[in-house]
């Protein structure tokens, strides 16, 4: 045999902002994270279950766009179902991936995806497959996407009864977080991805594990310092351990930031995904806890 072994070194550059009022006309965070090229389009987009909270958001981006449009050529925003459901499945994954070539959307293009956790999963799943790959940009909405998935690596759908087996790695080019959007949504659901907050500072930062006991009845509301300073470093404490921990890929066998995932993904599926994620995380945790 003659063996040739080559290396590929790439780097991925890896962006976290934070921001309030993303599509306002003038803030202009967002436009400053994509580079003008010509011939670059950008298209949006949008989890359906958000039009009810915000009827406006659609138009509102029309005009930011349109602001820009000196910038950047704008290729329009579409509305993709999200939730858990259209994470089961091949429909909402086939519907972005409709407006991604009826947008004409290249390589040279960035798609901005705004919404939950189970929609950018579908969202960033369809980026990361058409075209073997475009530049997506995540504005996530909820507070576990906030504070966890919207700054991981990986995509994905469920498949054949399996959480998340369908997907990709895939680093987003770069990821914003809009506070304002955390503020819409029931109590419940606001509060229950501050799991995945308690799950990363159980493992990576004790003092902030501290703050957050201090701060227990505060997060129990979700006063809105609080709740914005939980999920802004939340989301560091994940970034930083992606981009520097040694294991971005997931290729070894030590993935911290799993912390009471592998009960949460068995209850998820056998629950029919009844059960959320987060809660499923929380339940997760207190049986790694005990058997540990
Ligand atoms: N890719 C990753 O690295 C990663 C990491 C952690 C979790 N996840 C996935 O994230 C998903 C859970 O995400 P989630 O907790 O965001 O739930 P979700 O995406 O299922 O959203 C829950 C509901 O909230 C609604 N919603 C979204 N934003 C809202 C807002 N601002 N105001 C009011 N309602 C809003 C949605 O329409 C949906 O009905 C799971 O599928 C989980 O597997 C992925
Ligand atoms: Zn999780």
């Amino acid at each position: 045999m003659s063996l040739h072994t080559l290396n590929i070194r790439l780097d991925f550059p890896y962006r976290t902002g934070f921001t309030h009022g993303a599509f306002r006309p003038e803030n202009d965070a967002l436009v400053s994270l994509m580079e003008q090229r010509p011939g670059s389009r950008v298209l949006v987009l949008l989890e359906k279950g958000l039009e009810q909270f915000y009827p406006q958001l659609s138009a509102d981006i029309d005009r930011y766009f349109e602001k820009n449009a000196g910038v950047l050529a704008y290729a329009g925003c579409r509305s993709v179902p999200g939730g858990e459901e259209a994470k089961t499945g091949f429909s909402a994954w086939e519907t972005a991936l409709r407006h991604i070539v009826e947008a004409g959307i290249d390589r040279h293009s960035y798609i901005i995806a705004v919404g939950g956790g189970a929609f950018l999963d579908v969202a960033g799943f369809a980026a990361a497959t058409a075209h073997r790959g475009i530049r997506l940009l995540r504005i996530p909405t909820t507070t576990l996407s906030q504070a966890d998935s919207g700054v991981g690596v990986k995509n994905g759908i469920n498949f054949m009864g399996r959480k998340n087996y369908l997907g990709t790695f895939a680093v987003a080019w770069a990821t914003l977080d809009d506070f304002l959007f955390l503020h819409s949504q029931p109590l419940p659901l606001k509060k229950a991805g501050l799991a995945e907050v308690v799950k990363v500072a159980v493992v990576k930062d004790a003092s902030f594990f501290n703050w957050l006991e201090t701060n227990a009845s505060a997060l129990a509301v979700c006063e809105r310092d609080a709740l914005e300073y939980a999920v802004e470093h939340s989301a560091l404490l994940h970034a930083s351990h992606i981009a520097c921990g040694g294991d971005a890929f997931e290729l070894g066998s030590s993935r911290p930031l799993d912390f009471g995932h592998w009960a949460a993904h068995y209850m998820e599926t056998m629950s029919g995904y009844t059960l959320g994620h987060a809660e499923a995380v929380s339940v997760g945790m207190c049986l790694d806890i005990l058997y540990s």
